[in-house]
């Protein structure tokens, strides 16, 4: 994350008509939905950071609870501990290894150890308040679940996802999911918008905290765990920012082969320990009081905006997010903390400019020059450029002789 320049964004006259008949689409969907819709009470929610104690007891209050018709509202209360993390049960289940590194990591981030339960990630994100439970169980294999960092606001990267390199239909007799990851918003004209589009599409993820720069760690706990939950049939998972354009042919024609049947295995841009500057300034500015001795983080991790994770690392990542302190950078947490206390976890490097990309002009140089050899299966796409990419990569697989360069291996 830290690396990333803040992309642009700019929306392009597509964009918006798409949108436009998007939101008419769903308000004539949902126009009978609206008059049992009630907007909520108090302006500002309390921001308490909720254990899964509070959340249960909360459940019947929830300001979502009275949510419209076709929206699916559940505890996640069944996988999680009802107990808060206590020093002695951390004691028992923890190794002396793990203890260690996990203490060690406590001392980095300059917090009392096990001072609070909601120190751990897994215990704030909360029930799921949009949720769709089937998303990938009407097959017996997922071959590909791609998981969205997605911000509220981003109707339209969405839905151009939907649309493109996310839609199940292209892509047979593979079976690909899609699924949005999105924390609360305070704006209660675009909540209703997101509610109306959860009801629509049943593919939004919604956790109970503020959708937030510094809360990303939080989605990413959310995405390992709904994963572990409702997609462990999938084969592998792919987690993505919204602003990132994704060549699903080459990923699932050229990659997955050779991704298949390696287990607790990442592949992503990797970033080695002790050699990625810990900022202390700007957006991405590090508190000095964190990692206090140190210019660059002590673990691997991934630069977060293409990660491929195999699927059997979700169950025991989100374990290890209930005992691994909360560090926001998610990055750091998600790809570096939390496989180093699963411990085993075995990275491949899809390198930069290699197979992923930070800037689209290498990704479409790469692809006209290459054409369907290009290995750049990843990258971050500035809006205006996303539909001649889009064409320009349809029009090179769904015709043409492609097939010859990406053998499918079964
Ligand atoms: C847990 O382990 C730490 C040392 O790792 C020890 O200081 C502490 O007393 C133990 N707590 C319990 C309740 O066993
Ligand atoms: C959304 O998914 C749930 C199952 O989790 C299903 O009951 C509901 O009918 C779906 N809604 C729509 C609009 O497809
Ligand atoms: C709330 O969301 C709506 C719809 O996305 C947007 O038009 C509006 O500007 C937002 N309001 C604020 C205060 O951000
Ligand atoms: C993260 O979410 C929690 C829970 O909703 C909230 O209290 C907190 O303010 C959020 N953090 C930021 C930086 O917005
Ligand atoms: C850790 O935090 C405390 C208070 O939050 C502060 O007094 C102390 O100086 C910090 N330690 C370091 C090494 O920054
Ligand atoms: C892409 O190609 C154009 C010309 O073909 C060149 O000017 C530009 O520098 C290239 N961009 C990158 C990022 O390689």
């Amino acid at each position: 994350m830290n690396i990333r320049g803040i992309v642009k964004v700019r929306s392009s006259l597509i964009l918006t008509v798409v949108l436009l008949v998007n939101i008419l689409c769903l308000m004539s969907i949902t126009m009978q939905n609206m008059s049992t819709w009630r907007p909520r009470a108090g302006a500002i929610p309390t921001t308490k950071p909720s254990t899964m104690h509070d959340s249960n007891s909360n459940n019947n209050n929830n300001r979502y609870g009275q949510a419209s018709a076709g929206a699916v509202v559940e505890s996640s209360s069944k996988s999680q501990p009802r107990h808060s993390v206590t020093t002695a049960a951390l004691n028992l289940t923890l190794n002396p290894a793990v203890l260690r590194k996990v203490n060690t990591m406590h001392q980095v981030l300059n917090q009392s150890r096990f001072a609070d339960g909601t120190v751990y990630p897994a215990m704030r994100i909360g029930r799921y308040l949009m949720v769709h439970r089937e998303l990938c169980s009407h097959v017996d294999r997922v071959h590909l679940v791609i998981i969205v960092h997605t911000a509220p606001a981003n109707l339209g990267r969405r839905q151009r996802i939907r649309e493109t390199f996310g839609k199940r239909s292209l892509f047979y007799p593979f079976n690909i999911r899609v699924a949005f990851l999105l924390g609360k918003t305070l704006n209660t004209t675009l909540e209703r918008v997101l509610w109306m589009e959860h009801a629509r599409y049943n593919d939004t993820v919604m956790g109970d905290f503020i959708d937030d720069y510094h809360n990303l760690t939080l989605k990413g706990v959310m995405g390992y765990r709904w994963v572990s939950q409702y997609c462990s049939n999938s084969e592998i998972v792919l987690k993505i920012d919204d602003d990132v354009f994704v060549n699903t042919y080459k990923l699932l024609y050229s990659f997955l082969p050779h991704m298949r049947g390696k287990p607790k295995s990442i592949f992503c841009n990797l970033w080695h320990k002790n050699t990625m500057p810990i900022l202390r300034q700007g957006k991405w500015k590090v508190d000095n009081r964190l990692f206090s001795k140190m210019n660059t983080f002590p673990y691997d991790y991934c630069s977060g905006f293409v990660v491929l994770l195999s699927t059997d690392l979700m169950g025991p990542m989100h374990q290890a997010a209930m005992t691994t302190p909360f560090f926001w950078i998610d990055d750091v947490y998600l790809f570096g903390m939390l496989p180093s206390v699963v411990g085993g976890v075995t990275f491949y490097n899809y390198a930069l400019d290699k197979n992923v990309a930070l800037n689209d002009q290498k990704a479409i140089n790469c692809t006209v020059t290459q054409g369907a050899s290009c290995a750049i299966f990843g990258s971050i796409i500035a809006d205006h450029n996303y539909w001649r990419y889009w064409q320009m990569i349809s029009n090179l697989y769904v015709s043409g002789d492609w097939r010859v360069e990406n053998k499918l291996i079964e």
